[in-house]
């Protein structure tokens, strides 16, 4: 089905990398036509950058579930699609073939039709990593209505922002989510989030932890009290190429989250070609990605890239230290996994407990290891390699963002060389270009520049929801014709990428992104703050640490109260994932003489730098560094 794309050799990819941009309409027409089509397009492509407007595949009609599912079904309607394995190790998984995944599909989509969720109507799913994610998801996608996924850490804040900005009108959620020992609330916290949005219909609430839930009469309903009475049938809705699949918010470098919005066709079909290419995916692999689903890389690689092409997705509830740090390669052994991707991260908090616990596992199933989310470092590549690889297989270093539906540049597993820490090679339909500040090309070896796309991709991000204006502003508007990725990079001489991390004021935590504004918001909530400064530094683990630099009233004394409190006030706003690690209160900030803060300054102080600030002629005080050193963290 996608054999005849898959790319099998180095010259292959060098042959696809050059027509796929020297004839994109040619290329990925002849990829698309791979896929079940309503209707076939008018135009593979039709782009500008400068509005931005970009439609792949204009004028065809088609339904992302019916080709994630029933073209499957009608080759082997028992074939695997979906393994679960849940949080504790003794409860049983499950496997959901992919007509067992129709089946279930179709009834979600009934349920949502019967109380009046209709095509283009966003829905939020606030839910823990179970199967019935997977199944709304689709049914969404089905029935054309717009999912959006918040991941189950956020808070009632944070979702509620989110709620606001798409005009969601039905929810679906759980009572709660088992997480290594804990158990969180769910429905409690879409409680607080929308006690006062009248504009929510229904509240769908699956029955996972038991635990007790307060049910809000007219608007909150049970899914197991609706499910079994659903047809198992629904015809799948002909959506345009260029309709949106979903909406995901994600941070940037200012003011709030927004919604990125990927498209039908294009993301699919964006989604499906960067899985089978990157990890060589061959028919019958059981794939395990261990990110959540309220991530992209959930929506990518466990969901629409697996299912697209027809392979076995496992999805994991739990987390990999817990109930010890052998839960990833026990599930590895116990299910066959073939191709595991995972997070620099995650790879660096299991490291940590030696050689010891992946040693107890044969792991000889795994034919391709991958990484996303952030920059890996040189030990943890080779600890990945030696003790998981056990030497004999390829790592994929993938690189990718939100906005970029799916991976951009990495090696392919076994075809193309992983050089470790280097993302290596952009994918066919990609040309990734370094640019210096006044837009000239610097592709000399080693010198670090910013990173830039100057084509359109079938994945590209279309828009910012309800805010065009925004998405040009932040991704187009820096060099003309280019979309910015907001990460810095440089080649090696054979033109590899390795891939910096970010250099615009995006923070990377354990590979999940965050504003420093949106930070920074979220402290000077506390009524003592009077102006706070975010700034990120290197983290053993968590690759980057949250900094916060804050002047609080005079009259403030108690500082480690203080301290106590804004990490709770930015958990409440934002969610655990945000809590600052270091906070210094300070008497001033550097600041330069129009008023702005020179961050510089600050991430050097964070990094542990005591000199060697560089020119601060331009700094009002430049006393104020003194002052902050002496107290540094
Ligand atoms: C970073 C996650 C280095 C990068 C898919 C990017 C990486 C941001 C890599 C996007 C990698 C992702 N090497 N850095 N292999 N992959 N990043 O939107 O800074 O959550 O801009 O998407 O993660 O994060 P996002």
């Amino acid at each position: 089905m996608f054999e005849s794309y898959q790319i099998h050799s180095r010259d292959q990819y060098e042959k696809d990398y050059k027509n796929s941009l020297e004839d994109p309409e040619k290329f990925w027409g002849n990829i698309a036509e791979h896929f079940v089509w309503q209707k076939k397009w008018d135009q593979v492509l039709d782009w500008e950058f400068k509005t931005p407007s970009v439609k792949w595949f204009d004028g065809g009609l088609l339904n992302v579930s019916e080709n994630c599912i029933d073209r499957f079904v009608k080759i082997d309607p028992s074939r695997i699609a979906l393994i679960w394995e849940a949080n504790d190790p003794s409860e049983l998984p499950r496997e959901i073939s992919y007509l067992e995944l129709q089946n279930e599909v179709c009834k979600y989509a009934n349920m949502l039709q019967s109380r009046g969720v209709k095509k283009s109507n966003r829905v939020i799913i606030y839910m823990g990593m179970v199967p019935e994610l997977v199944f709304a998801v689709l049914a969404c996608a089905r029935l054309g209505a717009i999912h959006s996924v918040i991941f189950a850490g956020f808070s009632a804040i944070s979702i509620k922002d989110r709620i606001v900005d798409c005009e969601a009108t039905h929810i679906i959620t759980c009572d709660g989510t088992f997480r290594g020992a804990k158990c969180i609330d769910l429905k409690s916290i879409i409680d607080e989030a929308i006690f006062d949005l009248s504009f929510i219909k229904n509240v769908f609430v699956l029955q996972r932890t038991r635990q007790e839930v307060k049910m809000v009469e007219g608007r909150d309903v049970w899914i197991h009290e609706l499910i079994d009475q659903q047809s198992d049938w629904f015809e799948p809705v002909a959506m345009s190429s260029e309709d949106p699949l979903f909406i995901l918010y994600t941070s940037g470098s200012t003011g709030k989250p927004k919604g990125v919005v990927h498209s039908t066709a294009g993301y699919m079909i964006w989604a499906n070609y960067t899985f089978i290419n990157v990890f060589q995916y061959k028919t019958g692999q059981i794939h395990f990605c261990t990110a959540d689903i309220g991530w992209i890389t959930g929506h990518s690689y466990i969901i629409y890239g697996p299912l697209s092409a027809g392979a076995a997705t496992l999805m994991f509830e739990g987390i990999p230290t817990w109930p010890n740090e052998e839960r990833l390669w026990q599930i590895i052994d116990k299910h066959q996994v073939n191709i595991l991707y995972t997070a620099p991260t995650a790879i660096r908090s299991l490291m940590v407990y030696g050689e010891d616990p992946p040693s107890h596992y044969s792991l000889e199933s795994l034919k391709v290891l991958g990484t996303v989310g952030e920059p890996i470092n040189e030990e943890a590549w080779h600890w990945y390699d030696q003790n998981i690889g056990k030497s004999r297989i390829p790592i994929v270093d993938t690189w990718w963002q939100t906005e970029t539906g799916g991976i951009m540049i990495s090696n392919l597993a076994g075809i193309t060389e992983s050089k470790p820490t280097y993302a290596t090679l952009p994918l066919p339909g990609v040309s990734a270009v370094l640019k210096d500040q006044e837009g000239k090309n610097v592709m000399e070896a080693h010198q670090q520049s910013a990173l830039f796309i100057n084509k359109p991709w079938p994945g590209i991000i279309r828009t910012t929801y309800q805010d065009h204006a925004r998405c040009k502003l932040n991704y187009f508007s820096q060099i003309e014709n280019m979309y910015c990725t907001g990460d810095g990079a440089f080649v090696d001489e054979e033109n590899n990428f390795r891939i910096i991390g970010r250099i615009d004021d995006v923070l990377n935590v354990s590979g999940h992104r965050l504003g420093t504004a949106e930070l920074e918001n979220a402290i000077n909530e506390h009524p003592s703050v009077i102006e706070s400064a975010v700034v990120g530094y290197p983290h053993d683990l968590k690759g980057q640490g949250i900094y916060a630099f804050i002047i609080c009233q005079d009259t403030t004394t108690d500082h480690d109260l203080m301290t106590e409190e804004i990490r709770e006030l930015v958990q409440a706003i934002i969610g655990p994932i945000a809590k600052p690690d270091k906070i210094q209160m300070v008497t001033g900030l550097p600041k330069t003489r129009s008023g702005k803060i020179m961050r510089r300054i600050l991430r050097k102080i964070a990094e542990g730098e005591k000199s060697n600030f560089g020119d601060l002629t331009s700094l009002i005080d430049a006393n104020v560094i003194d002052q902050i050193l002496a107290n540094a963290k």
